[in-house]
């Protein structure tokens, strides 16, 4: 009895308490689909449908990008990143009262931050950063006492910080307001929020001081670059921050102790700072002598930029303590002393930037320790002496810049050892001697090598021609002998050659034309000698061409190029003659004897070709007939070749490089192991889709021109057609059209529940794709087995019209006859070539029928 009595009691209070409970947040659901409904309305754009699902058809739990408790109650999260949204910040979703989080990433918001917001008290996280939100902070956000996370960077939020912010703050962990157009002072009442432990102001327009009160606070990271913070260093601040791990003060105000001649107080205080990582004080014009009073506790100390100040004396002994030590960068001070062997002991050190000092010494032995140095900059001083033997020791080395010095001796062969350098200055020294031949083990140079401003001498190496990756040679201003080798075109991917301003002989070689990349070529001041060659006016990408003031002689060709130069190209070859302006007319003279050369010549082929006909009259003429319809083919071959080229644009890498945003991440729109597949738009507004092949995979080569090769031949409404391709040495990409709909596989499957394809449109799919197989099998040129068909291969462009892409495994029946057929039926085996480990069942399929 008592035990149905405490059921009885217990079962009314469970509902008796749960009832109105629960009537009232099915109530607050219903107000938070409304809110959502009514943000989507303010949406103008959605690029990827991404609010697609937000309609009345479905509960609001299931609306991607948001989150509902645990009872279905209320909606607690709206997570929306890289959705690329175009529309307001609309204050109606401050109705969502029971929202924790609301992150809504890198779109295209606008508007102000609606101080309606101050509604939201449940909220831990407000992370709307990267949108194009502006008007300043409303002060209503003190009431937002649950606030952890407060990110708003990356918009156009100005007026200053209100103090109001901070006076409400004991859960606060993070503010980021980096990037907008924030002034004022930072307030003092930011000390309020005890666990705050990160703020990022970079990239404002604040003034004053930090404010004292943050002494209070134990911070980790604080980044305050790029505003017009004044005051000096705070030391007394560091001291009371034992776990800061990053502190970033560049390109501001400040200046050191002493009215900005001391630097030691404020290295000094760092000593309790041991979990420090990175120290940002560049730009700030600090003065002061760098001594020993870097404290050596700095143990896990990893950046240290000290760029452009006025900081003088050596580099200190004591940095060979900061044993992480990983970029150390004083560039533009105005360091004289000498620099310490040990920190060449450093075995993390990547890179050493120590260029535009007024270092004199000659360059340390001990260089060659630093065995993990990746990039060593030490131009713009006046060291001397040689190019020590040692440098070869570092074979991380790719970049090295020791241009700009009073460096002499000759340059060292060991450099060859360097095989991972792909940018080398050596200009501006006074180096003597030949170019070494084993320069030549330096094939990975791929962006420039220059050592141009020398007194090198002996003849242009042959060895040259082995970079076949290097993109610009600037060798002028030196006294090179010897000729323009024609082997010069194996530098295949060159966009600039300089020789200009050496004793090269001899004549500038046909195959120059056959470098497609060059875009700047300059052999102006040497003693070259015969024609120009005519090819250089077939390379489309050359803009600059100087062949001033040598012995050149004959016509200047025409097209290309040289349609558009003035006579500054070729100032000071008399021989030359031209249509171009300033350049003396090719005589009369000349022309005479070459029209009277040209009759005899016609005269001579009449008599000859009367006689031939005669003959082969008498032969017989079926034999002409014969000849002269296979010429016709062959014409109608040659037309069809230039057709192919004027269909398919050249397209450089840099291009495509615009077209993607540089392969941006956020542009991937799928990858395998092929390669990775990016969306963009070219110059014309075209989007694009560009397949980039992985490279080390060492079948991608061969995969490549086997697509390429299908890809060109086929023309059908379902099968994917090509634009262009981009095919450079370590660089292979595809340029193809950008499907608006995406794969197959992603509209069956999306991610985001069930498939929103109606009968109709998969029955039209399947048609579509059965026909570009059919085609592919019986109507193309060439016979082509697919071999990897699969829904994640079948792309849907805006009218949902399936187009069968990725031909990187297909197989040409190249003697596509009768016999063909046969064999498909008879060895399936032989074809079956799908990608490697994976065989999609749609195979199977194809190859059963
Ligand atoms: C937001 O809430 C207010 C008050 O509850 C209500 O009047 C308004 O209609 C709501 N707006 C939407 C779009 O739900
Ligand atoms: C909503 O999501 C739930 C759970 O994820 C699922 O069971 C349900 O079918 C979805 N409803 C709709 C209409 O998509
Ligand atoms: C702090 O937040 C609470 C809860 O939101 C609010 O009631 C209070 O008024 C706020 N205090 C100030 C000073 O804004
Ligand atoms: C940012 O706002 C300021 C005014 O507050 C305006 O002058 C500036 O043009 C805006 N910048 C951008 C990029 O919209
Ligand atoms: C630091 O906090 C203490 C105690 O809350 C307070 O008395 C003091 O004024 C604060 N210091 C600064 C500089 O804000
Ligand atoms: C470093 O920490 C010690 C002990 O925690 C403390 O006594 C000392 O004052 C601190 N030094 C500085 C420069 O803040
Ligand atoms: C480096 O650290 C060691 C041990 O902490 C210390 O003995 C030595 O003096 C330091 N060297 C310099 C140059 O500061
Ligand atoms: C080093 O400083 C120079 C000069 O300001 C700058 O160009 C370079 O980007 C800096 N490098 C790093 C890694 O900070
Ligand atoms: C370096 O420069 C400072 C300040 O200009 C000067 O006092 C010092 O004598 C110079 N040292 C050397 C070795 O030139
Ligand atoms: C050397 O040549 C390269 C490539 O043209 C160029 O980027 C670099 O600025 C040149 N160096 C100097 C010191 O002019
Ligand atoms: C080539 O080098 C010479 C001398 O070093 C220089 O004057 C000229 O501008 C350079 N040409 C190009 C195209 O950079
Ligand atoms: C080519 O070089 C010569 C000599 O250096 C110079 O006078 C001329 O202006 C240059 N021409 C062009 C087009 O830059």
């Amino acid at each position: 009895m008592v035990f149905l009595q405490t059921l009885f009691f217990l079962l009314l209070v469970t509902f008796g308490h749960s009832f109105p409970r629960h009537h009232h947040p099915f109530h607050s659901l219903l107000t938070d689909r409304a809110a959502l409904l009514e943000f989507r309305k303010t949406i103008v754009s959605d690029p990827f449908s991404s609010l697609a699902n937000w309609d009345e058809a479905v509960p609001v739990c299931n609306f991607t990008g948001v989150e509902c408790d645990r009872s279905h109650n209320r909606v607690i999260r709206l997570i929306l990143y890289d959705k690329g949204l175009v529309g307001l910040l609309s204050p109606v979703l401050s109705n969502l009262t029971g929202l924790h989080n609301l992150e809504i990433v890198r779109s295209h918001l606008f508007g102000i931050i609606p101080p309606e917001f101050s509604n939201l008290r449940r909220i831990h996280s407000i992370i709307i950063e990267g949108n194009n939100l502006h008007g300043s902070i409303p002060d209503s956000f003190s009431m937002l006492s649950k606030l952890n996370i407060l990110v708003v960077k990356e918009n156009n939020i100005s007026g200053s910080l209100p103090p109001s912010l901070f006076s409400n703050c004991t859960l606060l962990n993070v503010v980021d307001f980096s990037s907008n157009s924030l002034s004022g002072q930072i307030p003092e009442e930011i000390g309020n929020c005890k666990i705050l432990w990160s703020i990022s102001l970079y990239n404002n327009q604040f003034t004053g001081h930090l404010p004292l009160s943050l002494t209070n606070l134990s911070l980790q990271h604080l980044d305050v670059e790029y505003n017009y913070l004044s005051g000096e260093l705070p030391s007394k601040f560091v001291g009371s921050w034992p776990y800061l791990l990053y502190l970033h003060l560049s390109y501001n105000n400040m200046v050191s102790h002493d009215s900005n001649t001391n630097l030691d107080p404020f290295f000094t205080a760092l000593k309790n700072n041991s979990n420090l990582e990175e120290l940002e004080l560049a730009g700030m014009g600090l003065g002061g002598r760098f001594t020993d009073t870097l404290p050596s506790q700095l143990t896990n100390l990893r950046t240290l930029l000290l760029q452009e100040n006025q900081i003088f004396g050596s580099i200190p002994r004591s940095l060979a303590n900061l044993s992480r030590l990983f970029i150390l960068n004083l560039t533009s001070n105005l360091l004289n002393g000498t620099i310490s062997s040990d920190i060449f002991t450093l075995p993390w050190l990547e890179q050493l930037f120590l260029s535009q000092n007024h270092f004199k010494s000659p360059l340390p032995e001990a260089i060659g320790k630093c065995l993990n140095l990746g990039l060593l900059d030490l131009s713009h001083n006046q060291f001397s002496g040689t190019i020590p033997d040692s440098l070869g020791n570092l074979v991380r080395l790719n970049s090295l810049f020791l241009n700009n010095n009073l460096l002499s001796g000759t340059i060292p062969p060991t450099l060859g050892r360097c095989s991972n350098l792909y940018r080398l200055d050596l200009s501006h020294n006074r180096l003597t001697g030949s170019i070494p031949l084993k320069l030549a083990g330096l094939r990975e140079i791929r962006i420039f090598i220059n050592i141009s401003h020398n007194h090198l001498e002996g003849d242009l190496p042959i060895e040259l021609s082995k970079l076949e990756k290097v993109q610009e040679i600037d060798l002028s201003s030196n006294y090179l002998t010897g000729s323009i080798f024609p082997q010069i075109s194996g530098c295949i991917a060159v966009s600039m050659i300089n020789f200009s301003n050496n004793l090269l002989q001899g004549e500038i070689p046909q195959s120059l034309g056959d470098l497609r990349n060059l875009e700047s070529f300059d052999v102006s001041r040497n003693q070259l000698s015969g024609l120009i060659p005519a090819k250089l006016g077939k390379i489309e990408t050359l803009t600059f061409l100087n062949l001033s003031f040598n012995n050149l002689e004959g016509k200047i060709p025409s097209g290309g190029i040289f349609n558009s130069v003035s006579n500054l190209s070729f100032l000071g070859n008399p021989k030359l003659c031209g249509k171009i302006e300033g350049v003396s007319l090719c005589s009369q003279r000349r022309r005479w004897i070459h029209a009277r050369l040209l009759l005899i010549i016609l005269i001579l082929v009449i008599f000859v070709s009367t006689l031939l006909s005669i003959i082969f009259c008498v032969i017989g003429c079926k034999h002409l007939k014969v000849m002269i319809s296979s010429q016709r083919t062959e014409a109608r071959k040659n037309a069809a070749r230039t057709e192919l080229i004027s269909n398919f644009p050249r397209i450089t890498y840099k291009e495509l490089s615009e077209a993607t945003g540089g392969f941006d991440n956020q542009r991937l729109v799928g990858s395998g192991s092929y390669g990775h597949v990016y969306r963009g738009v070219l110059a014309d507004g075209t989007p694009i889709a560009v397949k980039v092949l992985h490279l080390q995979s060492g079948n991608s080569t061969k995969s490549f021109n086997r697509e390429c090769q299908v890809l060109k031949r086929i023309r059908h409404r379902n099968l994917i057609r090509i634009i262009t391709a981009c095919s450079l040495p370590d660089f292979k990409a595809l340029v193809l059209p950008y499907m608006v709909n995406g794969s197959l596989e992603c509209r069956l499957y999306p991610s985001s529940g069930s498939s929103d394809l109606s009968i109709v449109q998969r029955v039209n799919i399947c048609s579509d794709i059965a026909e570009g197989m059919a085609y592919l099998h019986h109507h193309s040129p060439v016979r082509v087995i697919h071999c990897d068909l699969k829904p994640s291969n079948c792309l849907l462009n805006d009218d949902m019209t399936a187009l069968v892409s990725d031909f990187g495994v297909a197989r040409l029946l190249m003697s596509a006859g009768v016999g063909a057929t046969d064999n498909m039926g008879n060895s399936s085996a032989n074809l079956l070539f799908g990608s490697i480990g994976y065989i999609a069942p749609g195979n199977l399929c194809i190859l059963q029928n």
